[in-house]
């Protein structure tokens, strides 16, 4: 197959009103212009003069409003260099995705496993009740220290069982395994409502090792005259919260608190008032001048402060006040341990099942529509089903975390074992095409038994055991951050003769630039 490679170099330019390819010119007489770019760090400001043309034919770009052309570089000029970021700027970061393996069939690829998930369902519909499997799994998903491309799971499916069937299985499968140099672990583990996790922690997988809970004190502002919190309280969802950390002003310097509100700001698009609560236990606030003594007073309370201690506050609507108040929960755990203050005891092990999780969540991309909260087949709380046909986005789940130490090492469901709600869910709520399910939807037709289950991810949970600090310390062969092998340099280009069995020709980079970050300023 014809194989055009292009092998310009391009960067995506942003500013507010949108994105621009940029060609960066590679002839020997633009060297200046090429090497100010390559020098580029991501985010940095800069200035482009240069032609603007049509790209060339076939390397139009759709889902780009500016793809048809793109800005052939004269000069550039750095307006500002931008430091190494310790987050990406990107317009919307997936979830998993397959990797796809080319085949010998013309256009036709596998995709490696996420998990076995049909797979174990469909063995349950075929009788065999108990299945059990050190699965190997294939995400193609953004890098942290406790994700890796291969993992390993412990892969379980069950039927005719219920909720508390698989956790209890679960407790003791730990129990019994436990390392006895780690001490004992007790069970049954505490459960906690997905609401009360988001509520209390900000989180869907608190680290209950520590305090510094969430407070809502919405009622110390009422019939505020402080524009900013007037305002938030009048949106949807609009509320006052709160962390109070110990001795935080002892401990917590000023560039820390300027990390924390910029954490804040470019992430969550939330702005934070710091109260540090003086000797005296008065409030050193721009916002306590702003306040009556009584208010004050009440927040004090609300928050359970002392003298030293300081307050995080913030006011918008509660889905985005509780996650940032989440984060920096856990950033001022982190500079507070990095300052030698103990606040998680690394030798305990506190695990916990988060449970009632929703089973749909609005789209991110699109808030209108509905996506499942895990998979498509989790069956809805019975008290719930109801709400199937008149509330969706009520209709709580019944899936199941297990979450360790702040980090989730297991999930599972109790699934949907008739064929009519899991087309009615397929179709109707996710507006999914369910042709691709047909295998499944026949097999809940034909007398599938009641089923749920659930996966440990067990590298994760090594890692707690052993105390490492990313999940690469205990895999025999991990990917790096970005999820490549150095050493072999995968994933590496493949000439075009050897992609030539798999029907397979590169496009290049040109027609699909957009939100490609590597090479971006
Ligand atoms: P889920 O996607 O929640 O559920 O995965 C189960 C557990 O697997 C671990 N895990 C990972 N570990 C390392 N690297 C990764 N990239 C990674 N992704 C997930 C986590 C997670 O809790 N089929 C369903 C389970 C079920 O419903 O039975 C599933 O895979 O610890």
């Amino acid at each position: 197959m014809a194989n055009k490679y292009r092998q310009d170099l391009f960067v995506i330019l942003r500013d507010f009103s949108g994105l621009v390819q940029i060609l960066i010119p590679q002839d020997e007489s633009k060297s200046e212009v090429k090497n100010a770019f390559l020098g580029l760090t991501v985010e940095s400001v800069i200035m482009v003069k240069g032609r603007v043309r049509r790209r060339p034919e076939g390397q139009e770009n759709k889902k780009m409003s500016t793809g048809e052309i793109e800005v052939c570089a004269e000069s550039i000029e750095v307006l500002n260099t931008c430091r190494k970021l310790p987050f990406e700027i990107k317009e919307f970061v997936k979830g998993a995705k397959e990797f796809v393996v080319p085949s010998g069939d013309p256009g036709k690829f596998y995709s490696l496993p996420q998990s076995p998930q049909q797979f174990k369902q469909l063995l349950m519909v075929a009788g065999i009740d108990r299945y059990f499997q050190l699965a190997r799994c294939y995400r193609d998903e953004g890098s942290k220290p406790d994700r890796q491309p291969e993992f390993t799971q412990v892969d379980i499916e069950i039927s005719f069982v219920d909720q508390a069937g698989v956790m209890s299985l679960i407790e003791g499968l730990l129990h019994y395994s436990w390392p006895e140099d780690k001490g004992q672990i007790n069970v049954p583990f505490p459960a906690m409502t997905y609401e009360e996790a988001m509520r209390d922690y900000g989180v869907d997988k608190p680290d209950t090792r520590f305090g510094m809970k969430l407070v809502d004190v919405t009622t110390a502002f009422q019939g505020t005259q402080i524009e900013f919190i007037k305002d938030a309280l009048l949106k949807p969802g609009g509320c006052i919260q709160a962390i109070c950390v110990p001795e935080g002003t002892k401990h917590l310097k000023g560039k820390d608190l300027e990390f924390l509100k910029q954490t804040a700001k470019t992430q969550y698009g939330q702005e934070v008032s710091v109260a540090p609560v003086r000797a005296d236990g008065s409030l050193k606030s721009p916002l306590s001048r702003l306040l009556s003594d009584a208010a004050k007073q009440q927040l004090l309370q609300m928050a359970q402060a002392n003298a030293g201690d300081l307050i995080f506050i913030t006011a918008g609507p509660r889905e985005n006040v509780r996650p940032l108040l989440g984060k920096l929960r856990l950033q001022c755990a982190e500079l507070l341990e990095r300052y030698g203050v103990p606040v998680r005891d690394p030798s305990v092990f506190h695990f916990l099942w988060v449970v009632d999780f929703p089973l749909f969540l609005p789209k991110e991309d699109n808030p209108e529509m509905l996506e499942s909260a895990h998979h498509p087949f989790t069956a809805p709380v019975p008290e719930d089903t109801h709400l199937l046909y008149t509330q969706p986005h009520r209709v709580r789940g019944q899936h199941y975390d297990l979450v360790l130490n702040g980090c989730e090492i297991g999930g599972g469901s109790i699934r949907i074992h008739n064929a009519s709600q899991q087309l009615y869910i397929l179709d109707t709520i996710l507006k999914e095409d369910s042709s691709l399910l047909s295998h499944l939807l026949e097999a809940l037709d034909s007398g599938a038994p009641p089923h749920g289950g659930i996966a440990l991810g067990l590298d994760r949970l090594v890692s707690i055991i052993v105390g490492a600090p990313s999940i690469r310390d205990v895999i025999a062969f991990p990917k790096s951050f970005r999820g490549h092998d150095l050493m072999s340099r995968a994933p590496d280009f493949v000439s075009e003769e050897d992609l030539k069995p798999y029907h397979i020709s590169v496009v290049w980079p040109s027609t699909d630039t957009e939100g490609q970050q590597d090479n971006s300023v």
